[in-house]
């Protein structure tokens, strides 16, 4: 009955464990771990990257580059459409900008060198509303997109509520394990 008792905060820990790890905000490098910030090698690379990612409130997004010769600015949808580097929301150059996506819709960044934007180094993120936040990270809601793709298997994206539950868990039957021994 003891060990019963002993059990059951052991428990509450284990179970807000594993909803904390499903909400839990996240972090990419824009093009993949390898990829940095540049013209890419085809037009519409960095926008196939994002649009595997279910970018949520609060995820952040890592940026780098070489801040002497290129930069990062925010624009609006209509100077992301037509390259204007004239007038950014924001601009960063310090060479690993992280930004945090703090409301859900459209974020537009394009580089700040001179044609990178026109050669394809622009970037759409759209970040989905907390409407669509039923379940962490890994729910397919339905997407504002009209390509479905149902060709390829999907990616497997670094957003993975389920395996963060498991690991939550896990780690919980440790902690309970352990503490039932004592
Ligand atoms: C670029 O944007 C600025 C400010 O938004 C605007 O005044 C200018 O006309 C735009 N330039 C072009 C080429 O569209």
């Amino acid at each position: 009955m003891a060990l019963l008792k002993s059990l059951v905060p052991c428990l509450a820990i284990v179970i807000f464990l594993s909803i904390s790890s499903l909400s839990e905000a996240k972090e990419f490098v824009v093009g993949g771990k390898k990829k940095s910030w540049e013209v890419p090698s085809s037009p519409d690379e960095f926008n196939k990257w994002a649009e595997k990612i279910r970018f949520q409130i609060d995820d952040s997004i890592v940026l780098k580059y070489d801040g002497k010769s290129d930069s990062v600015l925010q624009v609006s949808e209509e100077s992301y459409k037509t390259c204007n580097k004239s007038n950014p929301i924001k601009s960063y150059n310090d060479g690993n900008t992280k930004i945090t996506l703090d409301r859900s819709g459209p974020f537009y960044f394009i580089s700040g060198a001179e044609d990178h934007c026109q050669k394809g180094q622009k970037l759409e993120i759209v970040v989905l509303s907390a409407n669509h936040h039923s379940g962490g990270h890994s729910p397919a809601a339905p997407s504002p997109s009209p390509v479905v793709n149902h060709h390829h298997a999907p990616a497997p994206a670094p957003h993975n509520g389920g395996s963060g539950l498991k690991a939550g868990f896990l780690g919980g039957v440790a902690v309970v394990g352990i503490l039932a021994l004592v």
